[in-house]
């Protein structure tokens, strides 16, 4: 191995969203999904090279930010982009926020696959239209898409967008090109367009292979709307950062708009060297990363069906975030994170803050140290045992 991923790097005091938020310090947070590890070191030296530059005026995006994006969506993902259907902003959230504003109008419905990442529904919400759930079918360990209810919700006049979740947080599937095709074929007949989030594509395992939505044919290029960031692979959620790829140009113009109107439009010093540093020279430290984060999930099982084979986790397709049935406890998954945090301080997200569809379960973020990982199943074996 090239790069240390045991190392313990501290985060207590680092104002970190993750580490700092309990008051008490012996909490060990495996919930909000950013990882315990440093960045891929050509990252950090670009960025000590920006702080010895010593000035931090306002800022252009330049050509080689477009390119260095180009370039990895068509070598990682065969996904071609052309330069002018990009618009940047600070984050996948905000892209979100933006987008749903700008194609929709108040009292319209937009359709997601729960259980689902929360934050699409505060920005749904905020932009005041009405959630419309396609939930996800979990079978024999693994999730599928409901495509007559798909079909059923997405007839609806007043539904405008279907947010897709592409790869799925936090279930962990990557969508196949048939289900995608499935999906698209759905939404072109019923004039909705897919706004697909595609900010996990990075962290994909074993035989999977993860498709873009827009690169699947012409029709669904024109009919979507694609966000993409460096910020989960590369854990730089702080530095924020993110990319619309939108082709269809009235689309694009009226995210455009939307992204001036919220004043999202600018990105920072840090964010324009972080992403030309990651796509350009991170490969090798994200292919390692990824054989790590495996080996966690590989632990983490292993562990869950020695002392609690009554639970049920859900194989991993993509992301270190993951999904565990504990409906055998027969508990709530309040329940279930409560009694962690009380008997063993071990703070993991509960499964509702995924939708209904998540009752019974938790999700649990494994991107750290193999050391850290240990203590934290040590500690969820001792509050269950
Ligand atoms: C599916 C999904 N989209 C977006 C985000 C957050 O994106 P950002 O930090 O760029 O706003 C997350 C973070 O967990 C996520 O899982």
């Amino acid at each position: 191995m090239k790069y240390n991923f045991d190392e313990i790097v501290p985060r207590r005091g680092s104002n970190s969203y993750k580490w700092d938020t309990a008051e008490d310090e012996d909490v060990l947070p495996m919930w909000v999904a950013d990882m315990d590890f440093r960045t891929a070191p050509a990252i950090i030296r670009t960025l000590e090279k920006q702080v010895h530059h010593g000035v931090f005026g306002y800022t252009k995006v330049p050509q080689t930010y477009y390119d260095a994006t180009i370039s990895w969506f068509s070598r990682r993902h065969n996904f071609t982009i052309n330069k002018e259907w990009i618009l940047f902003t600070s984050g996948v959230v905000p892209a979100l926020s933006a987008i749903i504003k700008a194609l929709t109008d108040p009292g319209d419905k937009v359709i997601v696959q729960t259980p689902v990442y929360n934050c699409f529904f505060s920005s749904i919400r905020n932009d005041q239209c009405e959630i419309i759930s396609n939930e996800l079918i979990c079978q024999d360990g693994t999730y599928t898409i409901d495509f007559a209810d798909l079909e059923q919700k997405a007839a609806d006049p007043k539904v405008k967008i279907m947010l897709l979740c592409s790869p799925h947080n936090p279930v962990g599937r990557v969508w196949t090109k048939e289900e995608l095709l499935q999906i698209g074929e759905i939404c072109l007949r019923n004039n909705v367009i897919v706004v697909s989030d595609e900010i996990h594509c990075d962290l994909i395992y074993e035989s999977h292979t993860h498709v873009p939505y827009a690169s699947i044919n012409e029709k669904f290029l024109q009919n979507s709307v694609t966000c993409i960031a460096p910020t989960k692979t590369f854990n730089l959620a702080g530095i924020q950062v993110a990319n619309i790829v939108a082709a269809n140009k009235e689309i694009r113009k009226k995210i455009d708009k939307a992204l001036n109107i919220n004043e999202v439009c600018e990105i920072n010093v840090f964010a324009i060297e972080a992403l030309i540093a990651a796509y350009n020279e991170g490969e090798d430290w994200l292919e390692e990363l990824k054989r790590y984060l495996y080996e966690n999930y590989e632990y983490l099982k292993d562990f869950l069906s020695e002392y609690f084979p009554q639970l049920s986790v859900i194989k991993p397709e993509a992301t270190y975030l993951i999904w565990v049935n504990c409906s055998a406890f027969k508990l709530t998954s309040k329940e279930i994170t409560n009694i962690l945090i009380e008997k063993q301080k071990l703070w993991v997200n509960e499964g509702t803050m995924y939708g209904k569809a998540g009752e019974g379960f938790i999700r649990i973020n494994i991107a750290c140290p193999k050391e850290t990982l240990i203590k934290g199943l040590d500690r969820f074996k001792e509050a269950f045992k």
